[in-house]
């Protein structure tokens, strides 16, 4: 077959943390390969799979078949992890060295016969998918997390499953918060931004939203407890903290610290809050009998189970634009939304910012007008 004829062989992978979604993704982007003539290669375990040595390239052609009932399931039949970094590879051997495989892993595109790659991935991947670029691979990347912390698109999939299911959790701490007359404290993901715990928080009806882009005060948040009390009379109190939020003066607290080729987990800000109520109430409550507090730390729930209906859509959008980029040749580029077109930017300008919440935008603005504490 000449190379003209020759079918194009295009790699995809899974990279970072999972997300509901990424079978949508995988699922859209085998089948919009099988109608455009493509194969898709999946690399197993995201950049892992394309890092030679012990265990050799990990791969699997994906056809129209393999793809057949996964679209709605969570989690990501390539497999993923948030290690495997090319650039600070730590070999699975027990060793902490660190050492640059980039180079290898772009040869190892090339000796695969593909013609590029699609990595599917947040801030980590993203930025390694980029860093392969410019070493000469041609890569195109899908922006994905519950965080939706990503710059350059209006939202990645998976964010409103997360935000679905917080809701959901707040729905049920509130009836039995009720029951009981005390505050119930809900810590939600997203790292350092706080879209989780806002937009969970508006839907979900909490009294107290806490997020990491406003440093929150202690006594703003006694005074709300305190309000409910004197308007009321009820001690029932729903607070939501992103794990990233942190009291004015205080940091992020963390579970564990960054270590080679891992970054740090973030959490315990609902935990802390619980102390600090506790200790403020014991000390300076007005009444007799202070209330009574509860936390829960939501977790990977957020992240398991199978994709709400808009990031389904938005995952299956996705996965056709990023097809169309790889058989058009335009390398090098992030699919993104805005509005309601999917479009795409360059790989670099996906990755250059953070996505935070706008303290001075309308969310914040709409969620004050409601009477939601935001802890300033
Ligand atoms: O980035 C997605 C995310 O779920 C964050 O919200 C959370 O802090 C982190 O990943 C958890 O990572 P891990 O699965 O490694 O515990």
């Amino acid at each position: 077959m000449s190379p003209a004829t020759r079918t194009k062989r295009i790699g995809l992978l899974t990279g970072g943390g999972d997300c509901p979604g990424l079978n949508a993704v995988i699922w859209s982007v085998v089948r919009g390969a099988a109608t455009a003539g493509a194969e898709i290669v999946g690399i197993v375990d995201g950049f892992e799979g394309l890092v030679g040595g012990v265990n050799g390239l990990n791969t699997r052609v994906l056809g129209s078949s393999d793809v057949r009932d996964i679209f709605a399931q969570g989690g990501t039949v390539l497999g993923t992890t948030n290690r495997g970094n090319p650039f600070r590879y730590v070999a699975g051997d027990g060793g902490t060295a660190e050492e640059d495989r980039g180079d290898e892993v772009v040869r190892n595109i090339t000796t695969l016969g593909l013609e590029g790659l699609i990595a599917i991935g947040g801030d980590g991947s993203l930025a390694i998918a980029h860093e392969l670029a410019e070493r000469g691979a041609r890569v195109i990347g899908v922006p994905k997390t519950i965080d939706n912390d990503l710059g350059s698109t209006d939202t990645t999939f998976g964010f409103f499953t997360a935000v679905e299911v917080a809701m959901q959790a707040l729905d049920r701490l509130k009836t039995t918060g009720e029951s009981h007359d005390r505050v119930m404290i809900l810590e939600v993901m997203g790292r350092y931004a706080g879209w989780i715990a806002l937009h969970a928080g508006l839907v979900g009806g909490a009294h107290i939203v806490l997020i990491p882009e406003i440093p929150y005060s202690l006594d703003s948040v006694l005074q709300r407890i305190r309000g409910r009390w004197q308007e009321e009379r009820r001690n029932f109190t729903l607070v939501v903290v992103a794990e990233g939020a942190h009291p004015a003066g205080g940091e992020t607290s963390h579970i564990e610290e960054a270590t080679s080729g891992r970054v740090a987990r973030v959490g315990g800000a609902a935990l802390q809050l619980e102390a600090e109520l506790k200790r403020a109430f014991a000390a300076r409550w007005p009444r007799a009998v202070p209330p009574e507090v509860r936390t829960t730390v939501l977790g990977h729930i957020q992240r398991g189970g199978s994709p709400c209906a808009y990031d389904r859509l938005i995952s299956l959008r996705f996965g056709a634009e990023a097809v169309r980029l790889a058989i058009a040749g335009q390398w090098g580029r992030m699919v993104c939304l805005r509005g309601t077109e999917i479009k795409s930017v360059p790989l670099a300008d996906g990755i250059r910012r953070p996505h935070n919440v706008d303290i001075d935008g309308q969310l914040l603005a709409q969620a004050r007008a409601v009477g939601i504490c935001l802890g300033d």
